[in-house]
């Protein structure tokens, strides 16, 4: 990269920038303004200078626009016109997007200070620019587990999952980690061609675009990780390449969404190392309750409790043993979401469609938005409170 580019400068002052600039630079005539593509382009053949050099011979005028542009197209080069030193001349200079004025007869220091300005300049813009595409949206890794077997997290999951991809806040993918009998596709009534053991051997485990091509396409846009198609190739998959492909995804995924088996096993352990967020659930009774507290304290424990933690009650039914009370004491934290039991629900796991996508008034899909708006951006205060939260459930 050239440090300046000078158009129609006279020779002393060529000189004084040649001294400033340790020689680094582009001297053209103010011909070289009316050949193809302009100042910008002459701009870009020089790499991008750090300042760009108007001599008298351009017209303060024109000077004047193609400062503008300058400002405009090519942020990293500052435009310094030489001129008289006249306050007014300064004041319409700047506003045209001018970064710096100099006389004609300015010494090798006032050359070497323009520059040191236009530098300082091209830095701070690109340092800005770096911040600015670096911020890239939250990211999350959205882990739905529970102690027990057969409460409600596959159905959770893929509604979360086709949730958050038709919501249009990102690109979602949901990994089916219940490695043996995994049945995300079956929920989603897709008949994958590929699963899970093929993404995390050859190509497909180093390289982000060859993944892709092993995920099904759900028709909310979704993609999908499916499970194993026989539990011994499930078995086969370490919990080191889920982490691997959990972490891949996350990279290329606004939201991955995760189905495990019941229990903590090392898969789901490894993916609660890369979560952002923990759905975890129960069924409403006294083993189901019980063991979503000692799997909080387990978590606790091993410091794998997520910042975001949602608590989930499934099969919530007024007229069992339990009363809400009851389990709110047991588990010794509020609850999040209260799922009540409805026919919907089974008939949408059958038929593979879910109540997300079907557009359901079930109360069950209700509690599932609730859920669904935890994890969207700029998600509204939190509910709290059980009252509260039945309430929103039952209307
Ligand atoms: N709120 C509910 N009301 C009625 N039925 C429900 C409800 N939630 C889930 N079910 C039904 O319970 C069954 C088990 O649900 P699901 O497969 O989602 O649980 P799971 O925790 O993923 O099970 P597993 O541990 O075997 O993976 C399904 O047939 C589902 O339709
Ligand atoms: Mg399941």
């Amino acid at each position: 990269m050239t440090q300046v580019l000078t158009v129609g400068v006279g020779a002393d002052l060529v000189e004084r920038f040649t001294e400033a600039s340790g020689g680094d630079l582009v001297t053209l005539g103010v011909e070289a303004l009316d050949a193809e593509g302009g100042l910008l382009a002459r701009i870009a053949e020089a790499g991008g200078p750090h300042v760009v050099v108007l001599g008298p011979a351009v017209p303060l005028e024109r000077a004047f626009v193609l400062a503008g542009h300058v400002d405009v197209a090519a942020p990293g080069t500052s435009v310094a016109v030489v001129a008289p030193a006249d306050p007014d001349l300064w004041v319409a200079a700047m506003r045209a997007g001018v970064r710096d004025v100099l006389a004609a007869d300015a010494s090798t220091s006032d050359a070497a200070a323009v520059l040191g300005r236009a530098a300082d300049l091209a830095r701070a813009r690109w340092e800005a620019g770096q911040a600015a595409g670096g911020a890239r949206p939250e990211h999350r890794v959205v882990v739905v587990t529970s102690p027990k077997g057969g409460v409600g997290k596959t159905t959770v999951a893929t509604n979360l999952a086709v949730g958050l991809a038709r919501s249009g806040a990102g690109s979602t993918v949901i990994v089916d980690l219940d490695v043996q009998f995994g049945d995300v596709a079956s929920a989603l009534a897709l008949a994958p061609e590929y699963s899970l053991p093929d993404t995390v051997h050859g190509a497909a485990s180093n390289d982000p675009l060859v993944l892709k091509t092993f995920l099904t396409r759900h028709p909310s846009g979704l993609y999908v990780v499916a499970g194993s198609e026989s539990p011994a190739a499930g078995d086969a998959v370490t919990a080191e390449q889920v982490g691997r492909l959990v972490e891949t995804l996350s990279h290329e995924f606004r939201y991955v969404v995760i189905d495990t088996a019941p229990g903590l096993s090392d898969h789901t352990l490894m993916a609660l190392e890369k979560a952002t967020d923990l759905v975890l659930m129960s069924s409403m009774d006294v083993p189901g309750v019980r063991g979503l507290r000692k799997e909080l304290d387990v978590l606790q424990e091993l410091n794998l409790v997520p910042p975001g933690r949602h608590l989930v009650l499934n099969m919530a039914d007024s007229a069992g043993a339990l009363s809400m009370a009851d389990v709110e004491t047991t588990v010794g934290v509020p609850l999040d979401v209260v799922l009540p039991r409805t026919t919907a629900v089974p008939l949408s796991t059958n038929t593979g469609a879910p109540l997300l996508e079907s557009g359901s008034r079930d109360a069950v899909a209700r509690g599932l938005q609730t859920l669904l708006g935890r994890l969207l951006p700029d998600a509204g205060p939190r509910r709290s409170g059980l009252l509260g939260r039945l309430r929103a459930g039952s209307r």
